[in-house]
């Protein structure tokens, strides 16, 4: 497999990043992964736009790394075999001697790679979550790959025979540890709105799109503890999982324990999107 790393294309096994890379020591860093269905990388110019967003956040000076990542998306997407996988795409603030401060005029670390779909995404097939605590810090709208809070919170949800941990803070359920939550509340469907306690998902973004063509009407506002578990679906959006209904939640069945019907229609027209897209008809 070739990646690509600092305008270099490499095999894998022989791509090397310094020892004192701030990506490494800091984990001081940002990236993107980019669905790709068909050879063609999903909502590529929002993703590549996010990573703009994050790298300005960061306060990351682009000039010292330029690098032109349609281009770089483009071949890596070519690579995939069946043509569906996923982009990753990273850069680091480079390699310094260590101290917090930014270094002066480091070139940045940028890194890239392909990695091809196993299987389809679990679709109706249904996940199950947890509620946890939220430990992250208060800028979750960074797409950063600072994730030892999110690793420490899949791995709680792991062991304890879950797929995703739901996060609460000050009572609202803003997100999962790496997707972002929609909960059927009522007659309402629910979403968090998007600000510092989530990562603006692009899949959220299609989701809500997909829900205003079909006439749900979402409101933007993150559900209590209590709404949530009152809740009669909920689902996940994110791109490795797609749309993917929660069936349970600390073992309780979601309403009657199966993928509803809000679920269903999301669901069904992001799949008519995704080949939409495979045809060139769509981006
Ligand atoms: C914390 C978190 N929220 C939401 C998402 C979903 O974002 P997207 O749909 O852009 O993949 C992710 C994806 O990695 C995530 O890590």
């Amino acid at each position: 497999m070739l990646v690509y790393l600092n305008g270099d294309w490499i095999p894998a096994d022989s791509a090397r990043v310094s020892v004192f890379d701030r990506g490494f020591v800091f984990g001081d860093s940002v990236y993107e992964v980019i669905p790709v269905y068909g050879h063609r990388p999903f909502r590529e110019a929002a993703h590549l736009a996010r990573l703009k967003a994050s790298m300005t956040a960061v306060g990351m000076d682009e000039r010292l790394g330029p690098v032109h990542w349609p281009s770089v998306c483009a071949r890596l997407a070519e690579t995939l075999p069946t043509g569906d996988g996923t982009l990753y795409l990273q850069v680091t603030r480079g390699a310094a001697p260590r101290q917090h401060a930014f270094p002066a005029n480091a070139p940045l670390t940028l890194f890239a790679y392909a990695r091809p779909r196993v299987s389809e995404p679990a679709g109706n097939a249904a996940c199950t979550a947890i509620l946890c605590d939220d430990i992250r810090w208060a800028r979750c709208d960074i797409k950063t790959t600072s994730l030892i809070a999110n690793v420490l919170l899949v791995q709680e949800a792991l062991s304890r025979g879950a797929d995703e941990a739901l996060l609460v803070r000050d009572d609202r359920v803003n997100e999962g540890a790496v997707s972002n939550v929609f909960a059927v509340c009522g007659e309402q469907l629910l979403t968090a709105p998007r600000n510092h306690l989530i990562l603006g998902g692009i899949t959220r973004d299609v989701v809500l799109e997909l829900a205003a063509g079909l006439g749900i009407v979402v409101e933007e506002r993150a559900p209590s503890r209590a709404e949530l578990s009152d809740a009669r679906e909920v689902f996940i959006t994110g791109s490795s999982r797609e749309v993917t209904a929660v069936t349970r939640i600390d073992g309780k069945p979601v309403g009657d324990g199966r993928p509803g019907p809000v679920f269903h229609r999301l669901h069904a027209a992001f799949q008519t999107f995704k080949e939409e897209v495979r045809m060139g008809r769509r981006m």
